[in-house]
């Protein structure tokens, strides 16, 4: 596939401060992208960087393969940190006067309402408006124009459970256009129900690209549950083939990768009995967390 958003060696520093390091980072097209990482690890100055609101210090942005970014920024639409929204306005004014200033098709407006279900809101000032429904006019700015590129900043921070699950459906039905969408989230667990890969950041290093097929096939570690851990610990490290374990109560949890065939031959042989053997996956939110330690 692909990449519609490509980084090569993206450095930025602000004074002394080194806020990316050669960030080398693949958006393909058509795809959910998951920026992750700590506060203050880079996401919001790579995206910044990439929509032009920030020029980098080193490295290149390429948008559709490309480096002549004015005209290629044309085609993305975003949203960074809070939406700027005139609070005594209506949605639909709103949508009106960021038609006029971004230069966009009013008739979309009435569809634009309804895409980011705020077509009934009529009268109502955005600054009546719940936090969720101010999130989803920022959505519905950021789509003037029918970008087929969504950056979108932390847009679900502060939701609650309603607000986010309406953002979710918001999402999958903006992939299903087509929109290809880099969205950074801390809520990792809400970012693991969309995302079709992750970008991880670690103070200015993007230190993993992964898909979720990718994290959701990775087994973390197995657990033997056997009849004396111990015994079993001392044999198998005797058989230099123990490398990387922990021991909860009466099992032994070994991580991948070993070789679990001798393990199992080994403990056998020894009068180790093996009651079960388990395997454990490893979820995203986990995946991520590690990575980030990492
Ligand atoms: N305008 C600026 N001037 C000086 N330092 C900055 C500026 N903008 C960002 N930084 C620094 O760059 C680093 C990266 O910040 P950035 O805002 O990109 O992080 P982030 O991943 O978006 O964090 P958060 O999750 O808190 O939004 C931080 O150390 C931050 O303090
Ligand atoms: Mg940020």
């Amino acid at each position: 596939m692909e990449n519609i958003i490509e980084t090569n060696n993206l450095c930025m520093s602000f004074g002394q401060k080194k806020a990316l390091d050669n960030v080398n980072l693949h958006v393909k097209k058509g795809e959910i992208y998951g920026f992750v990482g700590e506060n203050g690890a880079g996401k919001t100055t790579t995206m910044k960087i990439i929509l032009g609101l920030l020029e980098q210090t080193s490295g290149e942005v390429l948008i559709n393969g490309n480096t002549n970014l004015d005209s290629q920024r044309k085609s993305i639409g975003a949203l960074i940190e809070a939406p700027g929204l005139y609070l005594n306005k209506t949605a639909r004014d709103n949508l009106e006067l960021f038609t006029y200033l971004f230069g966009g098709d009013k008739e979309a407006i009435p569809s634009l309402l309804k895409k980011v279900g705020l077509d009934n809101t009529n009268n109502k000032k955005v600054g009546q408006f719940s936090l969720g429904m101010k999130q989803r006019l920022g959505i519905a700015v950021s789509l003037i124009g029918n970008p087929d590129i969504l950056i979108l900043d932390e847009p679900i921070n502060g939701l609650d459970p309603k607000g986010i699950l309406e953002m979710r459906n918001l999402f999958k039905s903006l992939k299903e256009e087509g929109k290809t969408i880099l969205i950074s989230s801390h809520i990792l667990t809400e970012l693991a129900k969309i995302a079709d890969r992750f970008g991880i950041i670690h103070n200015g290093v993007l230190v993993k690209e992964v898909s979720s097929e990718e994290i959701s096939t990775e087994q973390k570690a197995c657990i033997f549950k056997v009849s004396d851990v111990s015994k079993g610990i001392e044999i198998l490290k005797e058989a230099n083939i123990l490398n990387k374990y922990d021991v909860l109560d009466d099992k032994l949890r070994i991580y991948y990768p070993f070789d679990k065939k001798n393990t199992i031959k080994y403990l056998i042989n020894n009068d180790v009995l093996i009651e079960s053997i388990i395997d454990e996956h490893i979820d995203v939110e986990n995946y991520i967390v590690n990575k980030m330690e990492a």
